[in-house]
């Protein structure tokens, strides 16, 4: 299958998580495109869209599946990918799988609103979201969490 990551990532947590999952997914025979938003900084001249810089793959016009991720930003999801997804020419795939990072230990500090967020965004261009998940950076069981969610992903992906 195509399958298109789009990640909006500063600091490389939701960018972290977002390559354990494109790994194993070419591991088991995908094909898999990794586009890395980040904000621009302002010792960074190449940005392509105010405020923003264009990383790894391009983005991608069409996809079996999406999976998008951002991270959380005063309790609310980062600007920069709330921007770009209210702006961007929208892909319709066949799922779209979405989770955010962010520092606190449990989701109801910040991700899950940041989550509601993103299903808000995208229900209002009639994408209806196949999962989602919040990783909450300090929470000790972090590490497993993220393995666990690679392994389901990929099992959703693949409708096993
Ligand atoms: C300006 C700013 C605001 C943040 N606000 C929150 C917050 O409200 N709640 C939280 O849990 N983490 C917050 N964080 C932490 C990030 O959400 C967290 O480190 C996230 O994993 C960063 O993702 P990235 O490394 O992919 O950029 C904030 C970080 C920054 C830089």
């Amino acid at each position: 299958m195509n399958i298109s990551i789009i990640v909006h990532s500063q600091t490389g947590n939701t960018l972290s998580v977002a390559q354990k999952l494109k790994t194993r997914l070419e591991e088991t025979g995908h094909f898999v495109s990794l586009s890395h938003i980040k904000d621009i900084d302002s010792k960074d001249t190449s940005n392509q869209q105010p405020g923003t810089i264009f990383l790894g793959d391009e983005l991608p016009e069409k996809s079996d599946v999406l999976v998008l991720a951002g991270w959380v930003q005063a309790f609310s999801l980062c600007q920069g990918f709330s921007s770009f997804l209210n702006n961007w020419s929208t892909i319709k795939a066949h799922q779209t799988h979405v989770f955010v990072t962010h520092h606190f230990p449990y989701a109801w500090m910040g991700g899950n609103n940041a989550v509601s967020q993103i299903k808000s965004i995208l229900s209002n261009q009639n994408i209806t979201v196949s999962s989602s998940k919040v990783f909450n950076w300090s929470n000790k069981n972090n590490p497993k969490q993220i393995d666990l969610w690679v392994d389901e992903t990929v099992k959703r992906i693949e409708g096993k």
